[in-house]
């Protein structure tokens, strides 16, 4: 961990008042830089040394996110916190596209900023994103080493994204139930023990702390900006999970659940068996229990009717030899008259 009595910080953007606010709110022996000009040039020379960057993006159309732009040619999101307009949900989007390591709204407070700026330099990520400021002081009741697997973690994660996301009650615990069938199934269960399957299936949408509620909860179609910054969910949930010391696989499932085997998916376009196993199977549970679950803008569709949708998409959206295992793994457990009585 860098020693925080010695951070230096880049400061590129912002007006003298942001200057004067971040000066007071370091500490006495941080250092404030800013760049001598605005080409990447001038960027990578100040930016040789030091702890943190900080952008501040101006509302001045689409020329706002050339300094972030600048940061990421020269390497350098990672030690990066953006500070955006707020509601700038386009910006917010590719922020995180580009592997910021976080992002803060302008008009956040001095000890929002403060807190984003010490946890990049002492962890090279911020969990502030969008105000998930609860999330981390969650996690830091935890410790790490005594982490792995652990199932009461990844419940109570889980548990605390759906306080935000009111739609999908239950969610997580059923498809994690209907995934694991599945990696029973597959034989997938074995070669990864289960309960790291287990938290992976249960945190998948854990990034999804990181998405605002208007667009998680709003009723229909999403515009197309809300549904990139929906889409940023997996990489939010891979950076939320990064300090539990989960194994890879757990990782590897909220990142890649939304991967498609044709590689059009996001937010990689892995295609194949590139995708990893566990994110591979998951993604069809993911499916069928969105398909078959009630949500108040559609009804759901029946079991078999899923089931039969699931297998028409194999080869496309979904691994095929997945897909042939899905009667074996879901018909025999499921009663549609039961389920959708009436
Ligand atoms: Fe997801």
């Amino acid at each position: 961990m860098t020693d925080p009595g010695h951070t230096r910080l880049l400061l590129i953007g912002g007006d003298t008042s942001l200057w004067i606010g971040l000066s007071s709110i370091a500490s006495a022996t941080t250092q404030i830089f800013v760049p001598k000009g605005t080409g990447a040039d001038s960027i990578a020379a100040a930016a040789a040394d030091v702890e943190v960057v900080v952008v501040v993006l101006s509302d001045q159309g689409p020329d706002r996110m050339q300094p972030l732009h600048l940061i990421a040619q020269v390497g350098l999101q990672r030690r990066t916190v953006v500070l955006a307009q707020p509601e700038d949900h386009s910006a917010a989007a590719e922020a995180v596209l580009l592997g910021v390591a976080g992002y803060l709204q302008q008009g956040s407070t001095p000890e929002q900023l403060a807190m984003a700026i010490q946890q990049v330099t002492a962890h090279g990520v911020s969990y502030d994103a969008w105000g998930a400021a609860e999330l981390h002081s969650r996690m830091e009741l935890t410790d790490p080493p005594k982490l792995f697997p652990n199932i009461g973690a990844a419940k109570a994660l889980a548990s605390a994204l759906e306080l935000k996301d009111t739609y999908t009650g239950g969610h997580a615990e059923r498809v994690t139930g209907m995934a694991m069938r599945l990696a029973r199934i597959a034989m997938v269960e074995g070669a990864l023990p289960s309960e790291v399957l287990e938290a992976g299936f249960l945190l998948h949408d854990v990034g999804k702390i990181g998405i605002p509620e208007s667009i998680l909860n709003k009723p229909g179609g999403l515009t197309d900006t809300e549904r990139r910054v929906l889409q940023t969910h997996p990489i939010l949930g891979e950076r939320v999970v990064a300090p539990l010391g989960f194994p890879e696989c757990v990782r590897e499932v909220i990142r890649h659940h939304h991967e498609r085997w044709d590689g059009k998916g996001y937010p990689d376009r892995l295609a194949g068996t590139a995708i990893p196993a566990a994110a591979r199977l998951f993604s069809i549970a993911d499916v069928l229990d969105a398909m078959t679950s009630i949500r108040p803008y559609r009804k759901p569709v029946s079991f078999t009717n899923a089931i039969r949708e699931i297998k028409a998409n194999a080869g496309t959206q979904f691994d095929p030899h997945l897909c042939a295992l899905v009667d074996e793994a879901f018909l025999a457990t499921h009663d549609d008259a039961a389920r959708f009585p009436g």
